[in-house]
This record gives C-alpha cells, sequence and structure tokens, in this order.
C-alpha cells in the first residue's frame, strides 16, 4: 500500500512564471531543504513549497550485481519549467539537481480541494554515484501521488516521513509545507496537518526533554555503542480490513545495525506508524518510525506433509534513512527466512528476546513477541502456540518442582529412618 506524501491539481491561473528558489539548512545525512517559490508574471505566488527529498535507486552494474545508490537534491538546484499553469495546462512544479536529474509534480483543484497529480522523475546513470552501471543514460519514472486531497487556501504540512516505491526507486519526503493555487499571492494562513503528524507524537523530543527532570536529560541522547541500552517498549501494532483487524502484532523492537561499530536502536511504538496489507496467503506489516526507518515484514503460508496450513515469516526488509549520526543511508533485506512459524488460525507469541538475522550486519531483536497476520478473529488474538525458547521458562518450574519433590522424598526417608531409631532406642531400653 502506498503511503500518502506530500504533493497536491490546475486551474486557470496567468500564464508563464517566475521562480525563486533557494536552499535551507542541512538537515539530517546532510539533505537540504528545497525551497521554491513560483510566481506569476505579476509575481503573486501559486505555487509555494519547502521539503526534504531523498531518492533510494537500484540499479544493474557492469559485473551484473545489483547495487543502491542515493541521491538527494543538494547543490545545484535550479527549477526551470515551474509553472503557475493555465486553462489548459495543471501548475508544475519542477527542479533539476546534480549530474543531470530532474524531479516535478504538477497538481490538480477541485471546488474545495487540491491535490498532486503526476509525479515524474529522472535520474542520470551518467552520475558518478552510478560508476558502474551497465547501462548509461537518463530513465525516467512516472507515478500518481498517492496523497489525499487537501483543502484549498490551506497549507498541507507533514513533518512525518513520505516514501513511494516504483520500479527501482524510492522516494523519500519529509517535511514538506505545500500550498499550490495560492490565492491572491498569499500563502495562507491555516495548515492541514497529515494524518501521520496527527497520530502520533511530534517527531521531534525537545518538548519532553525540556520538562524532564535534568537527571534523565542524558539517557535519550545517541551515547555511543558499548553502553546496555534498555529494552525497547512494546507497541500494539494492527491492520484493518473495512473495519475489522485483519493483522495484529505486539512487540517490542530493536535493532543492531553494524556499519563502523554496532549501535542498538530502539524503535519507539508511540512514534510508529502502521501501514501495509492482509491476505489470505501473504501479509505485509510495515512500520514506519518517525526517525526515518521502515521495515517491513512479510508473512506467507505454507502447506505441510500433514496437510495442514502453517504461518511464517517469510522476508523483513529495512531501509534505515536517517540511521545513525549522519551515516550512510541503508536498506537490507532477508527474503529466505522461515521462523515465527505456527499453525494457521493461531497467534505465534515469544516473550524472550529472538533475534532475526538480516544480514550480518542487520540483526533485529524482538522482546514479547505475539503476532498474528492472518485469520484474527472478533479483533483478537486466537489461541497462541509459544516458541521453543519460551520452554526453557516451563523448565525453570520443573526443575524446582522436581526439588522441591526430592527433598520431600528425602524429609520423608529421614522421618521414617528417624521413627526406626527412635523405635530401636525403645526397645534397647
Ligand atoms: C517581479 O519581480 C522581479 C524581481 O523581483 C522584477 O524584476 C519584475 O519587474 C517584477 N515584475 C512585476 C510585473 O512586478
Ligand atoms: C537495495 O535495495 C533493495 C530494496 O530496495 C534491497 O532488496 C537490496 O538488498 C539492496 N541492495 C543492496 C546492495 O543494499
Ligand atoms: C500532469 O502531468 C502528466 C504527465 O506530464 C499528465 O499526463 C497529466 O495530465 C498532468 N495532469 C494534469 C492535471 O494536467
Ligand atoms: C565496471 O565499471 C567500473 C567503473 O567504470 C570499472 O572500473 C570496471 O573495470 C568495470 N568492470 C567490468 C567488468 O567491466
Ligand atoms: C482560516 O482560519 C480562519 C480562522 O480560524 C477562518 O475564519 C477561515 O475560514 C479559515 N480559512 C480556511 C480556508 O479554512
Ligand atoms: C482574494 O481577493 C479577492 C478579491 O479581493 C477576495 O474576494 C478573496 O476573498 C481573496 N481570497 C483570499 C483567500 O484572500
Ligand atoms: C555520533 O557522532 C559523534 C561525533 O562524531 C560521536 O561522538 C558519537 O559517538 C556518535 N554516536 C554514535 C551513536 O555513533
Ligand atoms: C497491548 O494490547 C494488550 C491487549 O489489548 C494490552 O493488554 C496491552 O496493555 C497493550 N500494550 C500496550 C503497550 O499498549
Ligand atoms: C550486534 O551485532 C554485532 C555484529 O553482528 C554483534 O557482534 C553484537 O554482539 C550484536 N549486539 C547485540 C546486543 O546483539
Amino acid at each position: 500500500m502506498a503511503t500518502r506524501s506530500p504533493w497536491p491539481r490546475p486551474l486557470s491561473l496567468p500564464c508563464c512564471c517566475l521562480l525563486l528558489l533557494a536552499l535551507g539548512g542541512p538537515g539530517f545525512f546532510q539533505s537540504h531543504a528545497v525551497e521554491v517559490n513560483v510566481k506569476d508574471l505579476s509575481n503573486n505566488t501559486c505555487i509555494y513549497a519547502e521539503w526534504m527529498m531523498s531518492f533510494l535507486i537500484k540499479y544493474e552494474t557492469n559485473s551484473s550485481e545489483y547495487k543502491n545508490a542515493t541521491l538527494k537534491p543538494s547543490t545545484n538546484v535550479t527549477h526551470d519549467g515551474s509553472t503557475c499553469g493555465n486553462n489548459t495546462h495543471a501548475p508544475l512544479l519542477a527542479i533539476q539537481f546534480g549530474a543531470g536529474h530532474s524531479w516535478s509534480i504538477n497538481f490538480t483543484k477541485t471546488n474545495e480541494t487540491y491535490q498532486g497529480n503526476i509525479i515524474s522523475f529522472t535520474y542520470n546513470t551518467n552520475d558518478a554515484v552510478f560508476k558502474d552501471a551497465k547501462t548509461k543514460g537518463p530513465i525516467t519514472i512516472v507515478v500518481k501521488d498517492p496523497m489525499h486531497p487537501v483543502q484549498l487556501n490551506t497549507v498541507y504540512k507533514c513533518h512525518h516521513l513520505d516514501s513511494i516505491e516504483v520500479a527501482n526507486v524510492s522516494l523519500f519526503f519529509w517535511n514538506v509545507t505545500l500550498q499550490a493555487f495560492v490565492q491572491n499571492g498569499t500563502v495562507s494562513k491555516n495548515d492541514s496537518t497529515c494524518e501521520a503528524d496527527k497520530s502520533t507524537v511530534a517527531p521531534t523530543t525537545v518538548a519532553n526533554l525540556t520538562t524532564a527532570p535534568i537527571t534523565t536529560a542524558s539517557s535519550p541522547l545517541p551515547t555511543t555503542t558499548s553502553k546496555p541500552v534498555e529494552k525497547p517498549l512494546i507497541g500494539n501494532y494492527s491492520l484493518k480490513d473495512g473495519d475489522k483487524i485483519c493483522l495484529l502484532a505486539t512487540m517490542g523492537l530493536q535493532l543492531n545495525v553494524s556499519q563502523e561499530k554496532p549501535v542498538l536502536i530502539n524503535i519507539n511504538p508511540k512514534t510508529t506508524n502502521v501501514t501495509g496489507s492482509c491476505g489470505n496467503t501473504s501479509a505485509i506489516l510495515r512500520l514506519n518510525d518517525s526517525n526515518k526507518r521502515f521495515i517491513d515484514f512479510t508473512f506467507a503460508v505454507k502447506n505441510t506433509s500433514a496437510n495442514t496450513q502453517r504461518f511464517y515469516l517469510k522476508e523483513v526488509n529495512i531501509t534505515l534513512i536517517s540511521s545513525i549520526n549522519g551515516s550512510e543511508p541503508l536498506n537490507a533485506g532477508n527474503n529466505n527466512l522461515s521462523i515465527w512459524d505456527t499453525f494457521l488460525g493461531s497467534s505465534y507469541m515469544c516473550q524472550k528476546e529472538q533475534t532475526v538475522l538480516v544480514t550480518e550486519d542487520l540483526q533485529i531483536h524482538t522482546f514479547d513477541l505475539r503476532i498474528q497476520p492472518f485469520k484474527v478473529q472478533d479483533n483478537k488474538y486466537s489461541k497462541a502456540q509459544e516458541c521453543s525458547l519460551d520452554d526453557d521458562t516451563i523448565l525453570i518450574p520443573i526443575i524446582v518442582g522436581a526439588a522441591l519433590a526430592g527433598l520431600i522424598v528425602i524429609i520423608v526417608i529421614a522421618y521414617i529412618i528417624g521413627r526406626r531409631k527412635t523405635y530401636a532406642g525403645y526397645q534397647t531400653l
């Protein structure tokens, strides 16, 4: 399922435009905010936009492998071709950046709303970041903007990370401020906040930090690696099909990312968005945390020899855009998993910490896991099948029980022996 994204349709405004473009300050991993103010011939603003954007692109190398490259508009950004539109042409926001890359979106409107229509992105594999690319030259992808309509005369705002995936490209947007069809050249004072920003705690926790006692101020800072990180918070995640829950997941998630050195990252369920899809034989749970981290779990159903059906976790994909400390963004996956395996119609539970190996350099630790990706009845988990790891916890009572039983036997034997001795004593007397 596509997630929402930043863009808004056209109407009659004077033609050709003059456009001003400025680059904002550095954001995470050296991204720059792009600010564009599209004006008509009378110097009235018709589109105003400021946003952050990056692209993750998979390409084939000359040795027939696949690699990922990252592009972001930073320097040499131009804005040719942006226009306010007219009766026959939609308003268009277009930018060009780097070594021959370009991106654009046009807008449509109704009486009450506006929204993005078509996004077009062209990347040029002659750029040095694709130096070992098999084929050289520009490649264009075109995709419908999945953004929901926004009320006219309001500014669309969304801090939350949004992504669009198409062909070999993932487009990421965040910190978006946008108004198309600006009236009378004045950007509106009224905002339309995206659902993602409404449903989660503000991504910047500055407010929390300032109100917290000073003693706790050190803990939220990204301290260095070796310190053991506390257990992650447990999150309840669910997906709906209509008004019924079709997927349930409860877990605490921690990533262990080894770039230069291993770093543990806890996923905060309070700032994590849930999307995905349900199905009869395949289901996807996508968690999108406010720190630009995506974790996709893909579940599948299999038939066993005993003619029963089981489900299992088949695939995990992780994208970290602003992984840690401005390190390189990362995309990793494992599509050959066969874990969290249990009968279809039940839920899988594992309270102990478990490790999912995504790649050599990336692991997921799960805590208090319970999952049911299929056949959820009455919005509740079905009976749980516990993982074998949890069986250890059953061992402890067994050992204690056995020890107690042994103790009782010893006491009884000691008592009997004691009685015998006493009898013997009396007899001798
Ligand atoms: C619009 O602004 C530009 C630069 O600020 C100026 O050169 C131009 O004359 C203005 N045009 C109108 C119609 O005011
Ligand atoms: C590139 O990204 C894709 C998904 O977008 C992923 O499956 C693949 O493992 C990545 N490859 C590398 C070399 O990181
Ligand atoms: C937006 O651009 C696309 C591709 O150039 C075009 O097909 C579409 O009709 C445009 N949208 C509008 C509303 O004009
Ligand atoms: C692939 O391209 C790189 C960079 O241009 C070059 O160094 C390398 O020799 C090429 N390899 C093959 C197998 O052509
Ligand atoms: C903007 O907000 C003001 C004050 O709340 C309100 O009167 C006005 O109708 C709003 N405009 C729009 C376009 O929502
Ligand atoms: C734009 O100007 C017209 C005419 O002055 C006025 O009727 C209208 O309310 C204005 N619209 C906004 C959004 O300010
Ligand atoms: C982040 O970078 C700073 C400065 O380079 C360093 O002191 C700190 O240890 C790094 N943090 C992590 C989690 O790597
Ligand atoms: C998750 O849901 C269960 C069952 O409704 C509830 O007992 C538990 O407290 C919830 N946990 C969190 C962290 O909200
Ligand atoms: C994190 O991963 C590294 C490298 O695989 C490993 O050495 C380290 O023990 C892991 N840390 C934890 C807490 O699992």
